[in-house]
């Protein structure tokens, strides 16, 4: 297997986190995971809050998930391309859940739903731009695999494709500014709003450390969308039924015209859904004229049982309580380590995704504020802490997750363990610059 992994992200090996330590040049194997804890082949157990890189909001082989699962597969086939109940059932549960959803389209993956959304955008505007931002990821797809990770050196504005193999043409349908810059945004939407379809926007920076939005930061994106007939797609593949259960939009009450979701929606199983206003959704369709959207694997039924078990027990709210609640402690926790190893840390984020940062920047608002982060601290206390069983990703640009199954013993280990770690981590000098090494997604 080139690189020997199969998804560019779990290369543990990218020179950019191999500064500190031999195991952080390493990619692990997993065994198997159950509850909050994971196991590597050699044997070792970690609490895990990396959690598959966040769908997995109840734990590992949750009980209940896994049994309806277990049935549909033993007793009731895996695929059939066509219609089902289930559908219908899941479908119901996306409009009750999402804000913004008034019709739901169901896909397998991230990459995907984002694809379709960008098309059904375009197909309901006739216009062919989409506006995307620094820092953020919607996919590997062509389309959108600009920007998520460009070299700070990287002129303003300028698409930087993730990865060879994207036409250069395909740059002209793509815009990019920073993140909660409202005047730059805003200058770039009157100038170019004839062109332009869609704006799409993680509503939390799950790719780039867990940045917020400044306040009336998305509404702002809705109103100038409405003013200029740009429809706004919220991508909360990694926030939705994460952050709270309608996602972020219900969170920050701020209602886009289209929204993507996947990882959490299912526990760990591939689904994903398009969400959105009625009449925009009405897009899609057969002819020409409408958005095509095809799929094998489309509303399978065990994604859907998955699913349907998953949003079940999501909508109880205490998932989000206790999310709340551990986040909190283990914020508060890791605080008072770096404040008492005297190191500027931050946490940026919200409960159930965020992410801790070594940076003297007051504020944090967009990827280029990123710039001067320390990440050679994060890298070592990470490595401290997979040697105390604690796994958290080598990359901070990625999040800490919890899940429901995380409890009291768990706290206590990860906080003597961040204790610990960021205590060593602290007595490690690091240059004041961080060396520069270009990173491809
Ligand atoms: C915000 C966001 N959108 C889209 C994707 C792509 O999802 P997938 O990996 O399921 O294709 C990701 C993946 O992490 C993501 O974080």
């Amino acid at each position: 297997m080139p690189t020997g992994v199969n998804s560019n992200a779990r290369l543990w090996r990218n020179p950019r986190f191999c500064y500190v330590g031999p195991a952080a040049a390493a990619s692990l194997f997993a065994e198997k995971a159950y509850g909050s804890h994971i196991w590597d082949v050699d044997g070792n157990e970690y609490i895990d809050y990396r959690l598959g890189f966040g769908p997995v909001i109840l734990g590992h082989s949750y009980p209940k998930v896994s049994k309806a699962v277990a049935d549909q597969v033993l007793k009731r086939g895996t695929v059939y391309a066509l219609s089902t109940e289930l559908e219908l059932e899941v479908a119901d549960r996306l409009t009750k859940a999402i804000p913004c959803a008034e019709m739901v389209k169901f896909s397998n993956t991230g990459t995907e739903a984002t694809a379709h959304a960008i098309r059904l955008a375009r197909a309901y505007t006739k216009k062919n731009v989409i506006l995307k931002f620094e820092g953020h990821y919607h996919g590997w797809q062509d389309y959108l695999n600009f920007s998520t990770h460009p070299p700070y050196t990287t002129p303003e504005r300028e698409p930087f494709p993730q990865s060879a193999g994207i036409p250069n043409e395909i740059k002209k349908f793509i815009i990019v500014e920073r993140w909660n810059d409202f005047h730059s945004i805003e200058q770039t939407v009157k100038e170019r709003h004839d062109e332009i379809a869609a704006i799409i926007t993680e509503p939390i920076m799950g790719n780039a450390g867990a940045i917020t939005p400044k306040p009336g930061y998305l509404k702002f994106l809705r109103e100038l969308c409405d003013r200029y007939g740009i429809l706004l797609i919220f991508d909360e593949v990694k926030t939705g039924f994460r952050v709270a259960y309608g996602g972020a939009q219900e969170l920050y009450d701020v209602k886009p015209h289209i929204a993507t979701y996947a990882k959490a929606i299912s526990n760990g199983f591939p689904m994903s859904a398009i969400v959105g206003e009625r009449e925009i959704m009405d897009t899609f369709g057969v002819g020409t004229q409408k958005a095509n959207h095809a799929g094998t694997y489309n509303a399978n039924p065990v994604s859907l049982t998955a699913a349907n078990e998953t949003l079940k027990i999501l909508a109880r709210k205490d998932v989000y309580r206790h999310m709340k609640k551990y986040c909190g402690r283990l914020c508060s926790g890791i605080l008072q380590a770096a404040r008492s190893a005297n190191m500027p840390v931050k946490i940026l984020g919200v409960p159930g995704l965020f992410q801790m940062l070594y940076t003297e920047k007051e504020e944090i608002n967009d990827y280029e504020d990123l710039r001067n982060e320390i990440t050679d601290f994060y890298v070592k206390v990470q490595y401290e802490l997979l040697k105390e069983g604690i796994m958290i990703d080598a990359d901070n640009q990625e999040c800490i997750y919890t899940s429901f199954s995380h409890n009291a013993d768990d706290l206590d280990k990860t906080l003597s363990a961040f204790k610990k770690a960021i205590d060593i981590a602290s007595k490690t000098k690091y240059p004041a610059t961080p060396p520069f090494v270009e990173l491809s997604d």
